[in-house]
C-alpha cells in the first residue's frame, strides 16, 4: 500500500475529534493553526474555544483591544503570535472584507502566518496540494526513511518539505497533512516506544535498523542567556500598587509587570539602593523578599532568575492600581502565577 493510503487508515481509525476539523470556515483553521504553533493541541484546545466563544468572527477580533487580545492569550507564551494574530484580523476585516488569501502564497503574506501555517491554511481549508513540515513531520519522516541530515537547518526543511511532496495525497491534501500531524503526535511520538502497533513497522529504516531513539537529528543548539529580575510590588494603605507596561521590543511586548530591576549578570545587588536611586521619592517604610526560592522559568532562549519583592510605602511612584483589579491586565504567566499564589 503507498504511504498515503496508509497513513490515511491509520488516521481514520484514531484521528483527534477536534472542533476545528468539523469546519471548512477559514477563520477558525487560522485561528487553530496559530494557536497550535509551539503549543500541544490539549493545551491549545481551550484557548481555541475561549477565542472562538469572545470573537466568533474576524471582524469581531479585529475589533477588540488589543489588551483584551493579549489577556485571553495569557499563558499560551511567544505573545508576538497574539499580537500578529490581532494585525492579521484587522488587515483581513478591514482591507480584505473579511475574506482570508485562499493560497499558500497568498497566504504567507500574513502577519504571523510562515511556511508551516500557511501550508496548513491551504490544505485544510482550501484543498491545496502543499505538505505541512512542522516537528512532527520531521519525526515522521526521518524514522521512516532514515533522514539523517539535521532538522535545524533551512536546507534540511527543504528536503524534508521535497519528500513530504512527494507523499502527499492530491486528492486529499486536508486528511494527508492532518494524518501525518496527528501521527507525529500520537503514535510516532518523541520517545518511541510504541512501535508495536504502527502500520510502517516492516518499512520503517529507524524501527529495522535500531534508531528509532537517534532520529530526527538535531544538532544546532540555541544558546540561551541567563537574565535576573526582580519585581518591585509597591503597596501603599490602600492597597494600591505599580503597574507598568512592557513596550520595548523584547519578551513580553505590551503585557503588563511590577516595576523590575532587570539584568543579564547574576552579580550581587543592593535592591534598597537601586530601589531609591529609581524612585527618589518613595518612602519605603518596609521591603520583604516574597520569595523564599529564586523561581526559574524558562523561555526558548532566555532562562529567567526571579524574585519578587514587597514594598509598603505611603507614596506610589506613579499612577497606581488597586490590587483587586489586576485580574483585569494581561501578565506573563509566570508573574500571573505568582499574583495567584499571593491571594488564594
Ligand atoms: N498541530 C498543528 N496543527 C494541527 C492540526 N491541524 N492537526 C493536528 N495537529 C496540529
Amino acid at each position: 500500500m503507498i504511504f498515503s493510503n496508509k497513513l490515511i487508515a491509520w488516521y481514520l481509525d484514531n484521528k483527534r475529534i477536534l472542533p476545528w476539523r468539523e469546519t471548512k470556515d477559514p477563520y477558525s483553521i487560522w485561528l487553530s493553526e496559530i494557536i497550535l504553533q509551539q503549543t500541544r493541541v490539549a493545551q491549545g484546545l481551550p484557548y481555541f474555544e475561549a477565542f472562538k466563544q469572545a470573537y466568533p468572527t474576524v471582524f469581531d477580533l479585529a475589533n477588540a483591544q488589543e489588551d483584551d487580545v493579549l489577556l485571553l492569550w495569557q499563558g499560551l507564551g511567544y505573545y508576538s503570535r497574539a499580537r500578529n494574530l490581532h494585525a492579521t484580523a484587522k488587515k483581513v476585516a478591514h482591507e480584505l472584507n473579511g475574506q482570508f488569501p485562499t493560497t499558500y502564497k497568498e497566504l504567507l503574506t500574513l502577519k504571523g502566518v510562515g511556511e508551516y501555517t500557511a501550508a496548513a491554511i491551504a490544505s485544510i481549508a482550501y484543498d491545496e496540494v502543499v505538505p505541512v513540515v512542522d516537528g512532527n513531520v520531521f519525526r515522521v519522516l526521518a524514522r521512516i526513511y532514515g533522514i539523517t541530515s539535521d532538522i535545524a537547518t533551512q536546507r534540511t526543511k527543504k528536503e524534508f518539505q521535497a519528500v513530504a511532496a512527494t507523499l502527499i495525497s492530491p486528492q486529499q491534501p486536508a486528511i494527508f497533512n492532518q494524518a501525518i500531524m496527528d501521527f507525529g503526535a500520537i503514535q510516532c511520538t518523541p520517545k518511541g516506544t510504541n512501535c508495536a502497533p504502527c502500520p510502517f513497522i516492516t518499512s520503517c529504516v529507524a524501527y529495522q535498523t535500531n534508531q528509532v531513539d537517534k532520529l530526527p537529528v538535531k544538532l544546532s543548539k540555541v544558546k540561551v542567556k541567563n537574565r535576573y529580575m526582580d519585581f518591585l510590588i509597591f503597596l501603599d494603605g490602600n492597597n494600591h500598587t505599580l503597574l507598568e507596561q512592557r513596550t520595548q521590543k523584547d519578551i513580553w511586548q505590551n503585557l503588563y509587570q511590577f516595576p523590575v530591576i532587570d539584568r543579564f549578570t547574576d552579580e550581587a545587588i543592593d535592591l534598597e539602593k537601586q530601589v531609591y536611586a529609581r524612585y527618589p521619592a518613595t518612602s519605603m517604610t518596609q521591603l520583604t523578599c516574597l520569595t523564599e526560592e529564586v523561581i526559574i522559568h524558562q523561555l526558548s532562549h532566555q532562562k529567567l532568575h526571579l524574585r519578587f519583592w514587597m514594598i509598603q510605602t505611603e507614596i506610589i511612584p506613579g499612577e497606581t492600581t488597586p490590587w483587586r483589579d489586576l485580574n483585569k491586565f494581561g501578565f506573563p504567566i509566570v508573574i500571573h502565577n505568582f499574583i495567584q499564589s499571593l491571594t488564594v
